[in-house]
């Protein structure tokens, strides 16, 4: 028998044999929330000033839409990139994923003005006659400017190696883990407080990780 109450992790109704104060539905999933929580850590400190609108934007990379998403309820062809850059900048802060491949021809689309950062994320199996590709990059612009502490590092390149969440059961492919959900937020200074708009949310996973940002500071425990 299931209870109204739905698992805190993959969403699906919780069994009522398990005691109240549980928000998982089994250890599987406490235990992948809890390696999610802690990939995406606490947030330094609460945003003084005024808030900043940001967003992150996680495309299909370009010429790949229907290869990887026909069937997705989202699918809606090709994205149009000049479009989309256009309206991240209305953000005070804004981050796009692409392809190393398609990285040149994106970047002629950006304003003045943006960075690209680095994730390395380790190789693909495929079929290459060139060197196989193990990074994908982050343009990003704008966001809060401060500087990096010893114990809050701010850095343009991140080295994470990732698998897929098989216990999501929204995963979709390309989904991003929750490290690299908070390098993204370090990326554009995003501090609890902020509105973050995430564009292309596929599992749900980075929303997921400002939630568990947006509710911690290093004051608190949550
Ligand atoms: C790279 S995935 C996003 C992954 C997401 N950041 C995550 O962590 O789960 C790209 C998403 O865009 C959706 N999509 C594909 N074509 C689209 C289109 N033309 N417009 C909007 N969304 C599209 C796909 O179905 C997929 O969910
Ligand atoms: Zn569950």
């Amino acid at each position: 028998m299931t209870s109204d109450r739905v698992c805190a992790w993959c969403r699906d109704p919780m069994p009522v044999t398990l005691r109240a104060d549980a928000v998982c539905c089994s250890v599987r999933c406490r235990q992948a929330r809890h390696r999610f929580t802690r990939g995406v850590g606490r947030a330094g400190a609460v945003a003084d000033g005024q808030p900043l609108r940001l967003a992150y934007a996680d495309p299909p990379y370009p010429g790949k839409s229907r290869r990887y998403y026909a069937d997705h309820p989202d699918y809606a062809g090709e994205v149009e990139h000049q479009a989309l850059i256009e309206s991240l900048t209305q953000f005070d802060g804004w981050a796009l994923s692409t392809s190393a491949a398609a990285l040149p021809e994106v970047l002629a689309s950006c304003p003045p003005g943006v960075r690209v950062g680095a994730w390395v994320r380790g190789e693909r199996p495929a079929r290459s006659a060139g060197p196989l590709n193990a990074w994908e990059p982050v343009i990003y612009c704008g966001g809060r400017a401060y500087p990096s502490r010893v114990d809050a590092r701010r850095v343009d390149a991140l080295v994470h190696f990732s698998r897929p969440r098989r216990s999501d059961p929204l995963r979709v492919v390309g989904a991003k883990p929750a490290r690299f959900c908070r390098w993204i937020f370090d990326l554009l200074g995003a501090m609890p407080g902020d509105e973050f708009v995430d564009v292309f949310p596929g599992s749900g996973g980075v929303m997921r990780a400002w939630e568990v940002y947006a509710s911690s500071s290093a004051d608190s425990d949550a």
